[in-house]
């Protein structure tokens, strides 16, 4: 039962649409008919410029941080194998957000809450190939795609086993799913490359 709890609690946590929210209120516009038509940080950057990505996906990184923090308190286990499950409610809360109708966005910033929490390590791995691919390419779906990639190697080299590479691996597919648009985008060199000079333009 305290399972259950604890996954619905981070569901609920996961599924609070910060990037919808923000521009919904502070320039009355719908994110989701803008840019990539996606809730996350990188779309509000592109709407409403760099400060409002930051903030979003800062508050969407706590998402998946509290989660994490949400089951670990509930289940006395920071490890276990109850913990990964709850951590992996709060990013299906933020893909499929009950709020809007069980869609949503497309769980990286989430995902690094999650990885922060529970491998410090490959959390600084893990950031830094994603930030190293945004950088050289200026796609950011590629840094989260090739980044999602490495998790299980990445909890693996930060002293992991088991059921944690198991665990980084659906991370991986929960990250590719949400991606398919962009992946096809990608394929077909239509993907948006970031542009600092045109963030808050979309
Ligand atoms: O985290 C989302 C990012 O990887 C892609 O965002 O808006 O370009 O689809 P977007």
């Amino acid at each position: 039962m305290r399972i259950i709890i604890a996954i619905l609690i981070s569901y609920l946590i996961g599924s609070i649409p910060s990037g919808l929210l923000l521009t919904k209120s502070v320039l009355k516009k719908d994110v989701r008919n803008y840019g990539s038509g996606n809730i996350g940080a990188t779309n509000v950057a592109r709407v409403m410029g760099l400060k409002a990505g930051v903030l979003v996906a800062v508050f969407d990184i706590l998402k998946g941080f509290l989660g994490v923090l949400v089951g670990q308190a509930i289940i006395g286990d920071p490890v276990s194998v109850y913990v990964l499950l709850v951590a992996m409610a709060a990013i299906a809360g933020h893909d499929w957000s009950i709020f809007l109708g069980f869609t949503g966005g497309k769980g990286v910033a989430t995902t690094f809450g999650v990885i922060l929490r529970l491998y410090p390590l490959a959390f600084l791995i893990y950031a830094l190939i994603w930030l190293f691919l945004v950088i050289k390419t200026r796609y950011v779906s590629l840094g989260s795609i090739i980044g999602s990639l490495s998790l299980p190697f990445v909890i693996y080299f930060s002293g992991f086993s088991g059921a944690h590479i198991l665990f980084g691996a659906l991370l991986s597919l929960f990250v590719i799913f949400t991606h398919r648009a962009n992946i096809n985008r990608l394929m077909n060199g239509e993907e948006n490359r970031m542009d600092p000079d045109k963030l808050g333009q979309s």
